[in-house]
């Protein structure tokens, strides 16, 4: 389903928001109440990559719940294209690379306005628990909280806040010299594009398409003994390499690929 949604800030406060796992966590989830999984308030291990070519950046983001440990891919496209995975993700079964909820670009209007406009997915892939809803996607609306100003009141949107509040209140154009970077803002930044080349083309694959970076690889491991963020991390290590070396496979092709070394790394 197609959508769009005006903004009246500066495009990189929105465009920013796919390589930040950690808002996830707090806004999302931990602040008010749970917006989508109350598997999103679990801290995750992240870890961010170049794509070939320095066309893009994709992380990994990988946490515990329950059995299972489950690492999220999600990537930008320099300079404004965006994909993350499947929004209402449920870590309750082993999975191996459902593609991307959202297939989104970050357009500026002038320096204190811009807009979505993007690709909301719907197949038999995603959303296996049923929480996404077509009809509330299309001209500045789509399926969940928090997403345009229009929504809600504003008393609304301050007592739970949602992605909309995060980006616009942050201003028209936000001072970023009064920034406090954290440990949780590794992700958050651009290096400006200045000298006016083209950029970067990625790669296509075996049947002339540029693959995705963005998925969900859910393993079922019942906590042990072991140290648990060391399986984590390793975990999110491995998805990272192993997404980006089965790119030029062909889709259906690279999902099985992707469990066979998945399982052969980890039983
Ligand atoms: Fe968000």
């Amino acid at each position: 389903m197609p959508y769009s949604i005006d903004y009246p800030c500066n495009w990189l406060q929105v465009a920013e928001n796919p390589m930040d796992p950690f808002h996830s966590v707090f806004l999302h989830t931990r602040v008010t109440r749970a917006h989508f999984n109350p598997a999103w308030g679990a801290l995750p291990v992240v870890d961010w990559h170049k794509m070939e070519n320095e066309a893009g950046i994709y992380l990994t983001n990988t946490r515990r719940w329950g059995e299972y440990v489950w690492a999220r891919t999600a990537e930008v496209i320099m300079p404004n294209f965006a994909q993350p995975p499947d929004i209402y993700q449920d870590p309750d079964r082993e999975k191996f690379f459902p593609r991307v909820g959202i297939s989104k670009w970050t357009v500026p209007t002038d320096n204190t306005s811009c807009k979505i406009i993007g690709w909301r997915h719907f197949n038999d892939t995603l959303d296996l628990g049923g929480k996404g809803d077509r009809s509330k996607v299309g001209l500045d609306k789509i399926d969940f909280m928090g997403q345009t100003g229009s929504e809600r009141s504003y008393e609304e949107g301050q007592h739970v806040p949602g992605d909309d509040e995060a980006q616009i209140g942050q201003g028209p154009i936000t001072i970023h010299a009064g920034e406090m970077l954290g440990r949780t803002d590794t992700g958050v930044g651009i290096r400006a594009v200045q000298s006016g080349k083209d950029l970067p083309a990625l790669p296509r694959n075996a049947e002339g398409r540029i693959p995705t970076m963005a998925g969900d690889v859910i393993l079922r491991r019942p906590i042990s003994n072991a140290d648990d963020l060391a399986l984590q991390r390793e975990v999110g290590r491995r998805v990272g390499e192993i997404v980006a070396a089965t790119r030029p496979l062909p889709h259906g092709e690279r999902q099985a690929e992707i469990e066979r070394r998945m399982r052969a790394a980890f039983g």
